[in-house]
């Protein structure tokens, strides 16, 4: 009958040996060659105890133990979930974005020359809603005339008027007024020369660009229609490319200094959990070393390129996303140290901060506004 103690113990003493034979055998010829390095030998374990891992907790949290041993946490917050599908509704079912309320324009208190945009034209994609709109507001108010372009022409005309009258509101008596003019483009298409060229007509110029068009979309990887992918990485790849490209021929036609902003995502650095949304991930990894491409190509022009990554902002529509999943607040908020989840508002100063004239120096850098959620 097997034994398994006796056996055991037949191999340890066998492995001894062998083990002071080769030590023995080692030791003459290193004395006899100095460059000999002896082998070593392992004796292993045998008295190895075997615990259950279903009755010990600590076994059970390693990877010794089969999945799903130490309960239903096990890397909950940090999986997809192929069952979280968020719809991205049509234009039509799209709740408007709110303008940001308050003073926002001249203002008596001290601060740099250089952190004004007076006389400076910027241009935002994607900017008659969201973080593009508020952004938008962020550059009229520091000082600059601003054209939107955007897939939504109406929308746009509508926003930009609400724009001019809340500028009006908080700065009465101020005689001239920003200029805000909108444009229609896919920006995934050769339509962005031709808004470019309209933008160029009205303005004269374009000083800084912002990049803010896009939209997500989430099924899991395996199942992603290529139509749809396709479209998500136009939008959001081509998009980017074709306006930062078209601006900054410009800018190194007229032999002037620009900077650029593009909105990318803390998910082109990370996975975001738990809806599983891999090309618009993989979409966003490309712009944020499209943004790194770019800084050292347009070094030498004075062009500044930089990329903000802000997790989950509170807009309309990722509003309208909680209500419709209110699981999801719980999951998108939990992880992040500040606790909650930010505002377009929260925007406002980054984007300033990197067009300003102060920021000259920053070229290349990724500026996350994220409450600290890729620091844990
Ligand atoms: N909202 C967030 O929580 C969040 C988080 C991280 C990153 N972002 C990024 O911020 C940017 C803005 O997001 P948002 O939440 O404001 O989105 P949004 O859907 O509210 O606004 C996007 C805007 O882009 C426009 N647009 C879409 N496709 C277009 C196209 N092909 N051509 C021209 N315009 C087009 C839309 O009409 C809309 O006005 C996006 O790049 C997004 O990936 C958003």
């Amino acid at each position: 009958m097997f034994r398994p103690t006796v056996a055991h113990q037949a191999i340890k003493v066998l492995n001894h040996l062998t083990h002071s034979r080769a030590v023995t055998a080692a030791f003459r010829l290193s004395v006899a060659s100095p460059f000999f390095r002896p082998l070593s030998s392992t004796v292993p374990l045998f008295k190895h105890e075997k615990k259950d891992p279903k009755k010990d907790n600590f076994l059970a949290a390693t990877t010794k133990a089969p999945e799903g041993v130490s309960g239903e946490q096990e890397g909950r917050f940090a999986r997809t979930d192929k069952n979280v599908k968020i719809e991205y509704p049509d234009d039509a079912n799209m709740p408007r974005s709110p303008i940001v309320q308050g003073r926002g324009g001249v203002h008596l208190k001290r601060t740099l020359a250089q952190f004004s945009l007076e006389n400076k034209v910027s241009l935002v994609t994607g900017g008659a809603r969201g973080l593009g709109l508020i952004m938008a507001q962020a550059l009229v108010a520091s000082g600059s005339d601003v054209d939107i372009v955007d897939l939504n022409k109406q929308e746009a005309e509508d926003q930009a008027e609400k724009l001019v009258e809340q500028f009006q509101k908080v700065n009465p008596g101020l005689g001239q007024m920003p200029n805000i003019t909108t444009h229609y483009a896919d920006v995934a298409s050769l339509s962005v020369n031709g808004a470019i060229a309209e933008v160029i007509q009205k303005h004269s110029k374009i000083d800084h660009l912002v990049t803010s068009a896009s939209f997500t979309e989430n099924f899991d990887a395996i199942s992603y229609p290529h139509n749809p992918m396709l479209k998500l990485w136009g939008v959001v790849v081509d998009g980017t490319y074709l306006f930062a490209t078209g601006v900054a021929r410009q800018l190194i036609e007229r032999n002037v200094p620009g900077s650029m902003v593009m909105i990318g995502s803390i998910s082109g650095a990370i996975v975001n959990v738990p809806q599983p949304q891999a090309p618009y991930n993989a979409a966003k990894a490309a712009v944020r070393h499209l943004v790194s491409s770019l800084a050292v190509e347009w070094a030498g022009h004075d062009i500044c390129v930089n990329i903000i990554n802000p997790r989950y902002m509170l807009t309309t529509l990722t509003g309208k996303i909680l209500d419709e999943n209110p699981d999801l607040r719980y999951k998108w908020t939990s992880h992040i140290p500040i606790g909650k989840m930010g505002t377009p508002k929260d925007l406002m100063s980054a984007v300033t901060f990197l067009l300003i004239g102060a920021s000259r120096y920053i070229t290349g850098p990724e500026l996350r506004v994220d409450g600290g959620y890729t620091l844990v």
